[in-house]
């Protein structure tokens, strides 16, 4: 009776195992990657906003045509949030998620460029 030697039942076991062992592995494997890529492209569009110099005159056009219906013509305040020292709460970071993430309804998620993006951070830093 040697340890080594397993029977047929066994063998099919294992190899059972190993299979699903496998198919899970790439599962999560094809979900990590997918989660990854997602969130490195978040990442790489709030890089590359935060690399720019915005223009606060053009950000405030973009709050005019966007941002007054909800916060006001001059940021005061409506249906949403007075944004004065808005900057001194949150960070860039943040500000950036809460106006193209859309996770506090009702204020919609936007489509917005990193220039137009960068511009209007750049206004909300001037509301001090
Ligand atoms: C449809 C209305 C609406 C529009 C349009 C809108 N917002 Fe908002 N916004 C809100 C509401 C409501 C909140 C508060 C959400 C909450 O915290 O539950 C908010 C919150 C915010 C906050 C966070 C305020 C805080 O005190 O945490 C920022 C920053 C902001 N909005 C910026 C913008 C900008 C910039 C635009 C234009 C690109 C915009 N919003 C357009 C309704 C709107």
């Amino acid at each position: 009776m040697s340890t080594s030697s397993s029977s047929a039942a066994e063998r099919d076991f294992k190899r059972e195992f190993l299979k699903n062992f496998f198919i899970v592995f790439f599962v999560l494997l094809i979900c990590f990657s997918i989660f990854f890529l997602n969130h490195h492209g978040n990442n790489k569009y709030i890089i590359e906003t935060l690399e720019l110099n915005g223009s606060a005159e053009e950000g405030d056009a973009i709050f005019k045509i966007n941002c007054v219906g909800c916060h006001g013509i001059t940021a005061r305040g409506l249906v949403g949030p007075d944004l004065h020292s808005i900057t001194k709460r949150l960070n860039d970071k943040e500000i950036i998620k809460q106006v193209t993430g859309g996770l506090t309804p009702p204020m919609p998620s936007f489509e917005i460029d990193p220039v137009n993006m960068s511009n209007l951070l750049e206004y909300l830093h001037s509301l001090e």
